[in-house]
């Protein structure tokens, strides 16, 4: 049995290239005891893959250059030679990346049975949906009708982030690219903003307009100028779920910073980074409030979809350019 997997063979400096990209081939070798043999059908491309790209251990270790490349994935069980598992059973797992992977049945889990499309178990039902969770409720410690601010709001996490802060009853404002997600964004009663074409002083006058009063928590995902917008519109006692940075993550050189982290003094405001892994024990919880929610339509929830492997770089660094809108996923 053949396995086409994606590896990489340098570390990229700045947004890496599509040439970085190898499609390369296997032979997997027999099934060993307790081990299952998987054929993918859904691919997950995520921001924090680009960190494991540089081979420097962060909160996880960096992918192995020339090993195939790792990442959530969907698939049927082909072939098992572990208990829990038999042909036909459909599962969630880490080796994604490829068409075939085989992995010890340990790391692999059952899918949920709630009635959503598989692929939504890699994204508003999965770790990003978590994440989103978990940063609103654990990390900023949102209380009803705060005043939430969300950027990359039309995304796999923000999406999800802005339709659980509207249900708090206060004003949700969410910040993301293009005029499509903006739509999006109004249909939910949430007041969008675009970032483009602005410095952090215009974005930071464009929130003003859309939420005088500030905000309670500011649910990061970008960093940068909106950080530095976000900054200036806090009220007192603010809290800020640091969930990602993506405007930063092709850096080759640092940075400069937002100028205006006194903001957090005046305001008496808390910042808190966190990793959705590390709260993980909230997922069981999450998935049993939010899969019937899901299922019955009242949460919305938008996918980018690429079809074939072939296709799965060009999906990964379309992260970088806002070309998806919800999760971005690939199909095999
Ligand atoms: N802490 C954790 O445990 C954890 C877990 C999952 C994800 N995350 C983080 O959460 C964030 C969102 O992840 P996701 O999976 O939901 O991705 P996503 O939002 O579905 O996709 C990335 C989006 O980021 C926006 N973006 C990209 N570059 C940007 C830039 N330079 N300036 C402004 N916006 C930019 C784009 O939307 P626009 O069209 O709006 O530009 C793009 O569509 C990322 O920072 C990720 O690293 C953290």
């Amino acid at each position: 049995m053949q396995s086409r997997y994606y590896t990489i063979h340098e570390h990229p400096q700045g947004l890496p290239s599509r040439e970085l990209f190898a499609l390369e081939q296997q032979e997997l070798p027999a099934l060993a005891e307790g081990e299952v043999r998987v054929r993918n059908t859904w691919l997950s491309v995520d921001p924090y893959m680009r960190g494991r790209m540089d081979g420097v251990t962060t909160y996880i270790e960096p992918f192995t250059l020339g090993a195939p490349l790792e990442g959530a994935a969907t698939g049927e069980v082909m072939e098992s030679r572990d208990a829990r598992f038999s042909p036909g059973d459909k599962v969630r797992h880490m080796a994604g990346w490829r068409d075939v992977a085989q992995l010890p049945a340990d790391q692999v889990e059952p899918l949920p049975e709630f009635d959503v499309p598989e692929q939504a178990y890699l994204g508003v039902l999965g770790m990003p949906g978590t994440t989103a969770w978990v940063g609103l409720n654990v990390i900023a410690d949102m209380q009803p009708g705060d005043n939430v601010l969300v950027s990359a709001a039309s995304g796999a996490v923000g999406s999800l982030a802005v339709q659980l802060a509207k249900a708090q009853g206060g004003t949700v404002v969410g910040i993301a690219g293009d005029q499509h997600k903006l739509d999006w964004l109004e249909s939910k009663g949430v007041k969008a903003v675009s970032y483009k074409g602005k410095n952090a002083a215009e974005l930071s006058a464009a929130l003003k307009d859309a939420c005088p009063e500030g905000f309670d928590v500011y649910y990061e995902n970008v960093g940068g100028d909106c950080l530095e917008a976000a900054l200036n519109n806090l009220r007192v006692g603010a809290r800020i779920a640091v969930c990602g940075m993506i405007a930063r993550y092709n850096d080759d050189a640092p940075a400069a910073g937002p100028g205006n982290l006194a903001m957090l003094l005046v305001r008496r405001a808390r910042m808190q980074g966190f990793i959705v892994f590390d709260h993980w024990q909230h997922h069981a919880d999450f998935l049993k409030e939010f899969g019937p929610r899901v299922a019955s339509g009242e949460i919305d929830y938008r996918e980018t979809v690429e079809e074939g492997l072939e296709r799965l770089p060009d999906a990964f660094l379309a992260l970088f350019s806002g070309a998806n809108q919800g999760k971005m996923l690939v199909k095999l």
